[in-house]
């Protein structure tokens, strides 16, 4: 019996239609889309540390009030991705446990440290670019709250990429030394955002059966490549120099090539290593805890509603 179930259910993501919460799906699908979407929310909810850091120092009023409302979307990323994941089964206590106890990862680049007001344009461009490349992609996951969820995402994380990239430009426009606080943020912030579309795909754990079952629509490597050809061109326009001497157009392909990702750094960043892993868990549970009473107060104040409904 269960061998049909599979065999429908592939049948259902063959013909492109969405699966959807109370629809049967394989457990493995259920725990592989859990895994994915409640790290891509911990990644939104922890990736508002290193930009936080730079709210009251904001060069001006109005780069501030950006900042703050893009601070604000990535909480608000971070809620709709949790209540994606809890369509599957989970509760929203079980997934921030995870977070907590280190069982769930999130996105390394987040544990680099922000050092300067040009690393919020370098955030902006590259990572909110890079992840826009894969959030792009997954509009089209066969999970359907997954898929809605990346629609709304998409626009607002365009708009975060935008306010990077002018950023950066107003700095390139600047003095010798604004240049060079530009450059240093794109040193600094290229590789890892390079990382952040994981493993090459032949040392990819779960992309096979997740582009099986269109859980990915493309690979690692396929979305790293077109991140990469997109944000040449990009650097170029304000006078960027992208640090790799290898990145070179090749004819042939159609794709520039790029040097090799240390994947010893992405290892070490991944498994709690980088700068700022602990600081940033450490934060967050302390965030939690203090905003226990919150918590306690709406569910005291439901249960009050319930009663005097009842009664
Ligand atoms: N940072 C931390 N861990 C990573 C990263 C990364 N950049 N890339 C891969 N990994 C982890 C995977 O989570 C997996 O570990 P796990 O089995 O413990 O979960 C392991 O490395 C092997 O990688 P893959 O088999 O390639 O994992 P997967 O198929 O899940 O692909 C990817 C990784 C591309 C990140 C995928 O999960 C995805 O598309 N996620 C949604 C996008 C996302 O999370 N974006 C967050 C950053 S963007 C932002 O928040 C602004």
């Amino acid at each position: 019996e269960l061998e049909g179930l599979n065999a429908h259910f592939q049948e259902r993501i063959d013909a492109e239609e969405k699966i959807e919460p109370k629809d049967w799906m394989p457990e493995k699908y259920r725990k592989n889309l859990i895994r994915q979407i409640s790290q891509h929310a911990h990644s939104e909810v922890i990736g508002m540390q290193p930009e936080g850091n730079w709210i009251t120092r904001a060069p001006t009023l109005h780069r501030k009030a950006v900042l703050l409302a893009k601070v604000q979307d990535e909480a608000g990323h971070g809620l709709y991705l949790y209540s994606s994941a809890e369509t599957m089964g989970i509760t929203r206590e079980e997934l921030i446990e995870s977070l907590h106890d280190g069982s769930a990862k999130y996105a390394q680049i987040f544990n680099y440290p922000t050092l300067s007001w040009a690393d919020m344009g370098a955030i902006g461009w590259l990572v909110d670019g890079a992840a826009i490349v894969n959030q792009v992609s997954l509009q089209r996951t066969s999970y359907g709250p997954y898929a809605r969820s990346m629609v709304r995402i998409c626009k607002e994380e365009s708009f975060h990429q935008r306010q990077g990239y002018h950023i950066l430009m107003t700095l390139m426009e600047g003095s010798t030394e604004q240049k060079a606080m530009a450059q240093d943020a794109v040193n600094r912030f290229w590789w890892p955002s390079l990382m952040m579309f994981g493993p090459h795909d032949a040392d990819s754990a779960h992309s096979a059966q997740s582009m099986k079952w269109k859980v990915k629509r493309q690979t690692n490597d396929e979305l790293r490549q077109k991140f990469v050809d997109q944000s040449v061109e990009q650097a170029e326009a304000i006078g960027l120099t992208l640090p790799d001497p290898d990145l070179v157009w090749n004819e042939e392909r159609g794709h520039f090539d790029f040097g090799e990702i240390d994947w010893a750094e992405f290892d070490r960043v991944v498994s709690g290593s980088g700068h700022c892993n602990r600081e940033r868990v450490a934060h967050h549970r302390r965030a939690h805890d203090e905003g226990s009473w919150v918590r306690d107060a709406i569910c005291a104040y439901e249960e009050k509603k319930r009663s005097r409904e009842v009664a």
